[in-house]
């Protein structure tokens, strides 16, 4: 199966936890050029993503960078969005408004259409509610495929069969996944669930917010907010061992922490989306096209993440 990796863009326009400043919108620019060229042939946003009035941000970037893109790289790549299942959001057309704001934002180029999160725990119908609303969309010639994220094995089940009773398939899940995620063993069933019915796992926050990428054998601030670097004091010590591992392995490669980590997720066939909004990220991370790791490495990797017992955070909502 050839190797996929996807580019993730919740930073593009997150001013809380990623302190994102309009000023570098060409970083940005330069980052979506190097990733077409690249072969990166997935972006994924969110309806959700840009923090206060800079709502949408992430998606208007990303119609405006589109704009400027030839018709034929533009038809070889996927943009994926996600919407917001908000309460407010209900009704087989609760959807519609949202659905079309961000068609509008991204100039008319959204191929996927994924749930943000299950609603399982506050109101179970809903996801019913936005998936007929997606089926009517489709019914009525929108042209885009249907995702799902932070869903639990159970749940993906239930909803693979309700789209089929309505003549429908599920192109993608997306679930927090890399050596730090929580509860590797309940992704690992959506995983298979996903290999069964020819669904593609995006696996989120392959580097943990960058957590693995710190190189273990120096003390390096990035330029951040306080919440990430909070977040990062909290887990140095506790991952130390896993960022060494994975330091051992880029060494003997010579390569990078994040390529090993991100190799991690494509050699268990997850296609990765990797937050990134440098030029040079894009160039480090593209490398992974071109090697491997081996099953020592990662049984190795294994091995030392299932020692690792602090976990990233799990999302609120994602259901059994
Ligand atoms: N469905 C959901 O609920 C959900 C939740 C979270 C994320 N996602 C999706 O998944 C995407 C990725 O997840 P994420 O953004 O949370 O985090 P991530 O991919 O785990 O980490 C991203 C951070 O890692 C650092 N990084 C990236 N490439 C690097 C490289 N080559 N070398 C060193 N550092 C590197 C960058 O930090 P600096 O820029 O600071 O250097 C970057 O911002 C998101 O953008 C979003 O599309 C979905």
């Amino acid at each position: 199966m050839k190797k996929k990796i996807g580019l993730g863009t919740w930073s593009w326009g997150n001013k809380l936890f990623w302190n994102y400043q309009t000023r570098n919108d060409n970083d940005l620019r330069e980052t979506f050029d190097e990733a077409l060229k690249r072969g990166f042939d997935l972006i994924d946003t969110a309806d959700s993503y840009g923090t206060g009035n800079l709502n949408g941000r992430s998606e208007s970037l990303l119609g405006e960078f589109l704009l400027d893109t030839s018709f034929s790289r533009k038809k070889s790549i996927q943009i994926a969005t996600k919407l917001a299942p908000y309460p407010w959001r209900i009704g087989n057309k609760g959807f519609n408004k949202a659905f079309l704001k961000s068609l509008e934002r991204l100039n008319n180029k959204l191929d996927i259409v994924q749930l943000h999160w299950s609603t399982a725990k506050y109101n179970p119908w809903q996801e019913l509610q936005f998936l007929n609303n997606l089926c009517d969309l489709l019914d009525q010639g929108f042209n885009f495929q249907i995702g799902l994220s932070n869903i639990g094995p159970q749940r993906l089940q239930s909803l693979i069969q309700h789209l089929s009773k309505r003549n429908k398939k599920l192109k993608s899940v997306q679930i927090q996944f890399s050596l730090l995620a929580p509860d590797l063993l309940k992704q690992n069933q959506v995983k298979k669930i996903c290999d069964e019915n020819d669904i593609d796992f995006l696996a989120y926050s392959p580097l943990s917010f960058g957590i693995l990428c710190i190189d273990p054998d120096k003390d390096e601030n990035r330029e951040s907010t306080i919440l990430r670097n909070a977040l990062f004091e909290n887990y140095k010590k506790p991952t130390y061992e896993l960022r060494r591992c994975l330091k051992r392995i880029a060494n003997q490669r010579s390569v990078s922490q994040a390529q090993v980590a991100i190799n991690w997720c494509c050699y268990q066939g997850t296609i990765p989306l990797v937050g990134m909004r440098k030029r040079s990220q894009i160039l480090d991370i593209s490398n992974v096209f071109k090697w491997n790791l081996n099953k020592i490495e990662f049984e190795l990797l294994q091995k030392v993440s299932n020692r690792c017992l602090k976990r990233m955070p799990s999302n609120p909502f994602s259901s059994v």
